[in-house]
């Protein structure tokens, strides 16, 4: 499947696989040339096993794969190298970019995921990782990203995706840095939590001094929590019916511990 057979609207330029960056936004922006680096020591092989943990689970055997908010292509790249047929978006350009440099490229695109364009009943398979739908800070950002996915799994596809739960945005645990690490990719993080709005806002700072120019930079990021509740009545709403809520990596369900939780549903 090629970007070009996903979209459901044509993309504002022809050929949007050679310059996937139609309607880039600032998030993401200064991060996305050091994401890969910050990302280094990120388990993303033993998150795609987990995937696939869950798709035995589940009896599905998926070959059109849609890496939702893909990012640099991390989880997408891994999918694609197992044999699955992948596609990403994301909303940051810089992000998107570095997709095309992953070897085998990852085919991506800027997209918003709360307006997904997406063909009708062309995928089996929806993932997204690495808390990217806490990103979605309106609920019905959220619920009209669900009804984009609904859109085009095809029947009996699923979506897989984690969120960092309450739990986690609360107790602060963004608030991080790597000071005193060897690392090239300096940073400091500090998590502020609006318990009213159930939003967490990140102030982030960070300093490149590996190859090349150095650099330091500033990026602010809100997460929004979402209870189970909330999210599995969207789902439904989508035409989602949800299978399975995990604490991450278990098939056990989530308790009050739990950082962050798996959710799996499928296409009615
Ligand atoms: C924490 S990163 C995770 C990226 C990737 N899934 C991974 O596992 O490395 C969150 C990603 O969500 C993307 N994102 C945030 N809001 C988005 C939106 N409304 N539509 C599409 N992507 C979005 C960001 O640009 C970023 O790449």
């Amino acid at each position: 499947m090629s970007l070009r057979d996903l979209f459901r609207r044509r993309p504002p330029r022809g050929a949007i696989e050679e310059t996937p960056t139609e309607v880039g936004k600032d998030a993401f922006s200064d991060v996305a040339r050091y994401y890969d680096a910050l990302m280094a020591t990120v388990p993303y092989q033993r998150w795609v096993d987990y995937v696939e943990r869950l798709l035995e689970r589940f009896d599905a055997r998926p070959r059109d794969v849609l890496d939702l908010c893909c990012g640099t292509g991390a989880v997408g790249g891994e999918m694609l190298r197992r044999g699955y047929k992948v596609v990403g978006v994301d909303l940051a350009e810089g992000m998107v970019r570095r997709c095309a440099e992953r070897r085998p490229p990852l085919p991506a695109a800027v997209m918003d995921a709360c307006s997904l364009g997406l063909r009708e009943a062309s995928l089996d398979l929806v993932v997204s990782l690495y808390d990217s739908l806490n990103y979605l800070t309106e609920p019905e950002g959220l619920a009209s990203c669900f009804q984009g996915v609904a859109h085009a799994l095809r029947p009996g596809g699923l979506l897989i995706f984690d969120l960092n739960t309450t739990r986690a945005l609360r107790i602060g645990l963004f608030t991080q840095d790597n000071l005193r690490s060897g690392e090239p990719l300096l940073y400091r993080w500090e998590a502020h939590w609006d318990e009213q709005r159930k939003l967490c806002r990140v102030e982030m700072w960070f300093r490149w001094r590996g190859e090349g120019e150095k650099a330091e930079f500033s990026e602010t990021h809100y997460e929004r929590a979402y209870e189970e509740d909330e999210v599995r009545e969207m789902l439904e709403a989508a035409g989602l019916t949800t299978l399975g809520v995990y604490d991450a990596y278990s098939f056990h369900p989530p308790s009050h511990l739990s950082n962050r939780v798996y959710y799996v549903a499928r296409k009615q």
